[in-house]
Order: C-alpha cells, then structure tokens, then sequence
C-alpha cells in the first residue's frame, strides 16, 4: 500500500507532522512519502491512490501559500478523483473560531466533491490546546491506517 502525505504549511508544524507520520508508517508493507504541496497542481492525484492531506489554516481561514497552487487547481480543472481515497489532518487554532482548521476542511470538501472518498473522520488539531500536533497524530494514525487497510481491502 502506498501513502502520499501532501504537506501544506508556513512556518513548518505540518511538514513536522508529515515527517513524524513517514517515520512511523514507513514499515516495508506500507510505503508513506511525504510531498511539499509547491508547485502541485491537480495533476498530483492523477491515477488515484491513497492520499493524506495534511494542513494548516492561514488568513481568514485560507490555505497556506504553498498550498494555494493545488487548491484553486482542483477548483478549475476539477478532475474526476473517484479513483482517490484520502484522510485530512488539519492544523488550525481554537483561537480563530470562525475558521476552526478551515485550510484541512476546504481540501475534504473540494476533494469530496470531486468524487474522491474519504477514509475517516478528519483530524483536527488545535494549537491553543497545549498538545503536541505531532504526537496527537502519531495517536491518531495507527487507527487511521487501519481503516485505510479494512477499507481498500488490503490484509494487516
Ligand atoms: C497569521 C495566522 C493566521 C492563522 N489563521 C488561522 C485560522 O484562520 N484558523 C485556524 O484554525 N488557525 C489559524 N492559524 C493557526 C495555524 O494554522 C496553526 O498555528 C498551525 O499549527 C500552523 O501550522 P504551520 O506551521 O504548518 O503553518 C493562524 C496562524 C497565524 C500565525
């Protein structure tokens, strides 16, 4: 089984995160690589596959810079990503409660919409909380990975 964790971020915690996750999952029957999300565009999901998105939350609940380039892409070009399965983690900050880890929720929505599926429920972490992102979700991902396997059919 294969993972992209695509990385949206602007001062690092994410790609921190992605890195943290790669580590783990890397295991030899599950192959995870992390991708800075510069310079992608929807052509990133041609050919489907398993997908992470893992974001931040910027401005009035935008994606980060690096990340601008493949949201609006798949907001224009709009492909058919039926083929695509992925799971959210979200890094936002309570603080900003109108726009709660928003940057995470426009990529499941833009992406559900597209026909992709989505495995799970999204991950939110709140950097106002006192925990650490990436051990939150290096909680979080064992479960993860399980639905993943339970529902692409793949044997543990
Ligand atoms: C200028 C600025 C704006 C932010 N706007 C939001 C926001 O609208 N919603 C949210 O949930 N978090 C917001 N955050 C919090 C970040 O998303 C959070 O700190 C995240 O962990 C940063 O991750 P990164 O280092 O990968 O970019 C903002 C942070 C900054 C510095």
């Amino acid at each position: 089984m294969k993972l992209a964790i695509l990385v949206g971020t602007m001062t690092g915690t994410a790609q921190l995160v992605a890195q943290e996750l790669e580590l783990r999952l890397d295991d030899g029957e599950l192959q995870a690589q992390t991708r800075l999300m510069d310079g992608l565009d929807a052509a990133a999901f041609a050919g489907g596959g398993l997908f992470l998105i893992c974001t931040s939350t910027y401005g009035q609940g935008d994606v980060p810079d690096n990340a601008k380039q493949l949201y609006e892409s798949l907001q224009s070009a709009r492909p058919d990503l039926s083929n695509v399965q992925y799971g959210v983690i979200a890094l936002g900050d309570r603080t900003y409660a109108e726009t709660f880890c928003n940057g995470g929720k426009r990529f499941d929505r833009v992406l559900s919409e597209l026909g992709a599926r989505r495995i799970g429920e999204i991950m939110l972490h709140d950097a106002s909380a006192g925990t650490m992102p990436e051990e939150v979700a290096a909680e979080w991902i064992g479960g993860w990975i399980s639905l993943c396997r339970e529902q692409l059919g793949v044997v543990a």
